[in-house]
């Protein structure tokens, strides 16, 4: 059996239900849009037991996602969609591309947060775009961009809380949305939410805790992956 779909970190494969895929979390790490490259034993199951709590927790929290259940250590039933070709990026703390464009240093706190849309394009590079770029580009309708910027804005408040429960502070993050399969008018959050596609510092140390180690080889990756899951667990619990 051929996956669906293969990215860099996940598979998507199919189940019984039309409507039902089965994500699967790889052990693969990239960066740089994957230039990058390297294993990591653990991996694959410490982001599905991150993500899988993080998405229960939101779902509480009134956000529709597309999470149906863990399945085991690494892999989760998710209700299909059709996945957004516009990535979202909410930033609370300067860092990463946007300190590379503006010159200004990693860590100055935004006096609201800052949204970006990308292409989720590894070609291209992810580029950033406008709102202009998305309409002609048909990547979201006007209503559509409206609804992933709310939607940003509120999972952003809910994560700051949640993060700062855990210890950690909330640098930058990327959501994905995609379209129900069995329902286009209805987007809901997609993808995974871990330290693979969030910027999370201890509020303490100022240490990183997320795949900032793997891009900078600053070592210990996995243990700062399990060291989030223990206090995310302990934040869910
Ligand atoms: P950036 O500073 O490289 O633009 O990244 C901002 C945040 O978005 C950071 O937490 C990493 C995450 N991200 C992804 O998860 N995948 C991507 O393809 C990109 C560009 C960013
Ligand atoms: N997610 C992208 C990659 O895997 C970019 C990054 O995280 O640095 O290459």
């Amino acid at each position: 059996m051929n996956p669906l779909y293969e990215g860099k970190a996940k598979r998507l494969w199919a189940t019984e239900d039309p409507n039902v895929l089965r994500m699967e979390f790889k052990n693969d790490a990239t960066a740089f849009n994957g230039e990058k490259k390297a294993q990591f034993e653990n991996k694959g199951r410490l982001n599905n037991a991150i993500s899988t709590l993080i998405y229960g927790f939101l779902e509480k929290e009134g956000v529709p996602t597309h999470f149906v259940r863990q399945i085991d250590e690494t892999n989760v039933e998710v209700k299909k969609v059709d996945i957004l070709m516009v990535e979202v990026i909410i930033r609370n703390f300067s860092a990463g591309s946007f300190c590379k464009r503006t010159g200004i240093e990693e860590g100055r706190q935004f006096s609201q947060p800052i949204i970006e849309f990308c292409i989720k394009s590894d070609e291209l590079g992810d580029p950033l775009v406008n709102d202009d770029y998305i309409r002609e580009l048909a990547l979201a309708t006007a209503d559509e961009l409206a609804f992933l910027r709310q939607s940003a804005l509120k999972v952003n408040q809910i994560l700051i809380d949640f993060f700062a429960k855990c210890g950690l502070k909330l640098v930058d993050f990327k959501l994905e949305f995609g379209r129900l399969a069995a329902d286009p008018a209805t987007i809901v959050l997609a993808d995974e939410i871990s330290p693979d596609g969030c910027r999370l510092w201890d509020l303490k140390t100022g240490e990183k805790m997320d795949k900032d180690r793997f891009r900078r080889d600053l070592g210990n990756v996995m243990e700062a992956y399990a060291e989030v899951l223990e206090r995310v667990k302990e934040a869910t619990a």
